[in-house]
């Protein structure tokens, strides 16, 4: 399958089974932005789950915050994003589409459509990407700014954070939030949006060298190891260290964990040294226990919730001549079991796969479905094309043995298992 069929597969997908819509559809859409349905908000909620599980539940030095997404807007000042949250713009004379300046390929294809003429563009100039907002009810309202990137909550938090926690550093504050950028060419589905969802965690470690390199090779490690502990396959994961004349404004080092997408090799999450860029600007120390007071270096990891969900989507997308399957990881599967009574017209096998259904419902966290439309092979169709990773059948014979089927996306096999020992053997298989 060429790259450009398997996007469009996955995004015609994705609007059929209710994980992606175009946002505002019925008013014939707005660029950039983009709705979840109710299996992709399962999905996204199952990544944010599982980063959250990772980088806080299951560490000592890490604790979560939900900070404002609107701010004061001399954060932005400070920070520098005011200045240097930019990218170069540059319009064509003719239509006066805008793109930026560097994407070469965007602007050979747009040429195309000019029949190869080439000198169109303006003189690239700067264009920020915050998002301007306006508070108040009086004239002229206050402007302010939509977050370009969730971080700079976590510094404004920062002295709020220390004095009310135990943590000591090093430690990490991690969040999960909404961030706005006014992208100039959004695009590649959701890759490039407007409005999307980052995972974040800010590394605060001691002013040196040494502390600053360990740590950043520790978690640029560590958010490697969870791609694949998901499933993502090895192959399709790398780093790239970014050039001096590409790291953002606050950088001292950058490397990216890039996904090898049908568009090419693309930014999934960016690893950051930031040093003492950000709490220098906003005048921010940390005083240890003996007194001794500094302002300290942070590590950065930054991941996108949508690129992850469409990156894991893409990855698991599996097709032959018989089926479609999405082979996600049962812990990211929107539905975790689907329960089918046999036949749908017979009262006591509806009934009986009901309180199978009940029952999981009960005891499984996470999306149950069941379904009694068409035939059975339609509905494993149905359930492997969204990745449901069990299938759990009420026949017949489940009036007498008191057991079902449970069939399994990846391999197809099935299994007959008692109804009162399933959702402890679901358990297992799903964790
Ligand atoms: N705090 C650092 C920061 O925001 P970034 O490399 O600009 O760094 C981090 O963004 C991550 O946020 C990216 O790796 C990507 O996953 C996600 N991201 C950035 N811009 C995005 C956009 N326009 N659409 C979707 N996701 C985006």
């Amino acid at each position: 399958m060429n790259s450009s069929s398997l996007m469009e597969k996955i995004v015609a997908l994705c609007k059929r089974r209710g994980f992606i819509f175009p946002g505002s559809e019925i008013y014939g859409g707005i660029t950039g932005f983009w709705d979840y349905g109710p299996l992709g908000v399962e999905l996204k909620n199952n990544i944010k789950k599982e980063w959250w599980k990772s980088m806080v539940y299951k560490r000592s030095d890490v604790v979560g915050i939900d900070a404002a997404i609107i701010m004061n807007p001399e954060v932005w000042a400070k920070s520098g994003h005011l200045g240097a949250f930019a990218d170069p713009l540059v319009e064509c004379k003719i239509c006066h589409k805008r793109f930026r300046s560097d994407r070469e390929e965007e602007k050979d294809k747009h040429l195309k459509e000019h029949l190869g003429k080439s000198d169109v563009w303006t003189e690239a100039k700067q264009f920020n990407l915050l998002t301007e907002v306006f508070l108040g009810v009086t004239e002229p309202k206050e402007k302010a700014y939509l977050r370009g990137e969730i971080t700079q909550g976590v510094f404004v938090d920062f002295e709020n954070v220390v004095s009310s926690s135990r943590i000591k550093i090093p430690f990490g504050i991690a969040q999960i939030g909404k961030a706005f950028r006014n992208e100039i060419t959004p695009g590649n589905f959701t890759f490039r949006s407007r409005e999307f969802e980052q995972m974040e965690l800010e590394f605060f470690v001691k002013p040196q060298d040494q502390e600053g390199d360990k740590w950043f090779e520790y978690w640029k490690n560590e958010r490697m190891k969870w791609y694949l502990s998901l499933g993502m396959k090895k192959e399709s994961l790398r780093f790239r260290v970014h050039a001096d004349k590409e790291r953002a404004h606050y950088a001292k080092k950058a490397e990216d964990i890039e996904y090898n997408a049908p568009f090419g090799w693309s930014e999934l999450e960016g690893i950051h040294h930031r040093g003492d860029w950000d709490l220098s600007a906003h005048k921010l120390t940390y005083k240890e226990e003996d007194g001794e007071e500094f302002t300290p270096w942070v590590i950065e990891t930054s991941g996108g919730v949508d690129r992850s969900a469409l990156f894991f989507l893409v990855d698991a997308y599996y097709e032959d001549d018989k089926r479609v399957v999405l082979k996600l990881h049962p812990k990211l599967a929107p539905v975790k079991v689907a329960v089918f009574p046999l036949l749908a017209n017979k009262e006591n096998l509806i009934s009986l796969a009901k309180d199978v259904y009940k029952s999981l419902k009960e005891n499984i966290d996470g999306m149950i479905m069941f379904d009694d439309r068409g035939n059975i092979g339609k509905r494993y169709y149905a359930q492997d094309e969204i990745g449901t990773p069990f299938c759990v059948t009420v026949d017949f014979q489940s009036l007498e043995d008191k057991a079902v089927t449970v069939r399994d996306r990846d391999t197809a096999k099935q299994e007959r298992i008692k109804i009162e020992n399933l959702y402890k053997y679901l358990l297992e298989k799903l964790s």
